[in-house]
């Protein structure tokens, strides 16, 4: 593939979105200097994916790597967090080494690096937070802690079709499900969340319980196109509540404990199997639809960006296709390879942030008129670093 065929996004054409964020005083300065060009090197290890991407500013994405680790968990069943760190540890260099080659770009290029500071495995978000800050400190440039559900949540933009601050996002990932209005990078308000499982979650415990391997939500999806939905009656979590107070909290736990239950009752054949997953997908997909469109009507915005894992869903897609255009509301995908875990959207993320904090200054003191580097907060110079394993993304503020 070419390098031309690579750019997916060029942040240039996303840039009015940062001048409508309010307390950027961005009218201050000439327009030539508000969005600065600069690239970025984006980290991504907060679990079971090590992925490297390379943004630039104007040119969009230059390139992007990822591994996944998905073989080494298979026969465990599930993460096993110390084997995780010491494969991100294997693949970053290399990774990086490869993206940087792909791209045609030398360290000395780059302006600043992005990684994933939490939330995720401890071990895991060091691997990538340490080897970020040395490579900063070694180059002289910020290195920024970025958190991975923003990185999520903005990966829209990197598709053709982009969204337009505010919306409404859902976040459909293994670790989280949340809904949150999206007013401009580093403005989050939290609208609801799950109060146990996560959707991405229940797919997986679902999966298990059916036999398949991990991660389950890819199998589960494909049994349930097998499937018939509407052969089993599954308990819609939460949608009561919702219609009795507004609420837009989610809770699939109890989702999983009846297909526990329909299992052990049915003993299912292989065909038994498909009906469950897809009566199973089914509950889901309705309880993200209803809760997605309500909390559009209850914001009064018309678009809805859905990101993290599930957000692959195809029948999720579907239906969200089908509902949205019923009701006159446009939704928004990333690309399905940035659907899940990726370096891209954390060098985007990050290259945002930077774009509007620096308020349009170089990154690089001799290339900057208004003192490059100084103007970076100090925990970003000092190569000082701690990784956040638990971390509210509503607390992430510009
Ligand atoms: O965002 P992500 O890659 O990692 C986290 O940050 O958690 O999401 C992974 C989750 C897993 O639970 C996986 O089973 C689920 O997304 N997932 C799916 C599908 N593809 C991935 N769930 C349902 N249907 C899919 N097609
Ligand atoms: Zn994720």
């Amino acid at each position: 593939m070419s390098r031309q065929d690579q750019i997916v996004r060029p942040l240039s054409e996303v840039a009015y979105y940062i001048e409508r964020c309010p307390h950027l005083s961005v009218r201050d300065y000439p327009e030539s200097l508000r969005f600065p060009s600069m690239l970025i090197l984006g980290i991504e290890t907060s679990c079971d994916e090590t992925g490297i991407a390379l943004y630039h500013s104007e040119r969009g994405l230059l390139a992007h790597a990822l591994h996944t680790q998905i073989a080494m968990h298979q026969e465990y069943g599930g993460v096993v967090p110390e084997l995780a760190s010491r494969d991100h540890i294997r693949r970053v260099l290399p990774l990086i080494r490869q993206v940087m080659r792909e791209a045609g770009v030398a360290f000395a290029e780059l302006d600043a690096i992005a990684y994933t500071q939490g939330p995720g495995l401890a071990g895991a978000l060091l691997v990538g937070t340490s080897i970020a800050n040395a490579l900063a400190f070694a180059l002289d440039i910020p290195a920024l802690g970025i958190h991975h559900l923003e990185g999520h949540l903005l990966s829209p933009l990197l598709a053709s079709n982009p969204p337009k601050f505010p919306f409404v996002a859902l976040l459909v990932s293994g670790g989280h499900t949340q809904l949150m209005r999206v007013a401009a990078v580093g403005e989050y308000e939290l609208l609801g969340e799950t109060v146990d499982d996560a959707a991405g979650e229940a797919f997986d415990k679902t999966a298990q319980l059916l036999g398949l391997g991990y991660p389950g939500g890819p199998a589960l999806a494909q049994l349930a196109g097998q499937g018939k939905a509407g052969t089993h009656k599954l308990p819609r979590p939460m949608l009561e509540q919702m219609r009795k107070t507004g609420n837009l909290d989610f809770s699939f736990s109890g989702l999983k404990t009846a297909v526990l239950l329909l299992v052990r009752r049915e003993a299912p054949d292989a065909a038994g199997k498909a009906d469950i997953a897809a009566s199973f997908q089914e509950a889901v997909v309705d309880v993200l639809v209803t809760k997605s469109l309500y909390a559009l009507e209850r914001t009064g915005l018309s678009q809805l960006v859905v990101a993290g894992g599930v957000g692959a869903n195809r029948r999720l897609r579907e239906r969200l296709d089908g509902a949205a255009a019923e009701a006159g509301y446009t939704v928004f995908y990333p690309e399905y390879e940035f659907c899940t875990d990726n370096g891209a959207m954390i060098a985007l993320a990050g290259a945002l942030r930077l774009g509007a904090g620096s308020v349009g200054a170089s990154l690089r003191p001799e290339r900057s008129p208004l003192g490059g580097l100084a103007n970076m907060p100090a925990a970003q110079r000092t190569y000082a670093f701690t990784v956040k394993p638990r971390w509210d993304l509503s607390t992430m503020i510009l």
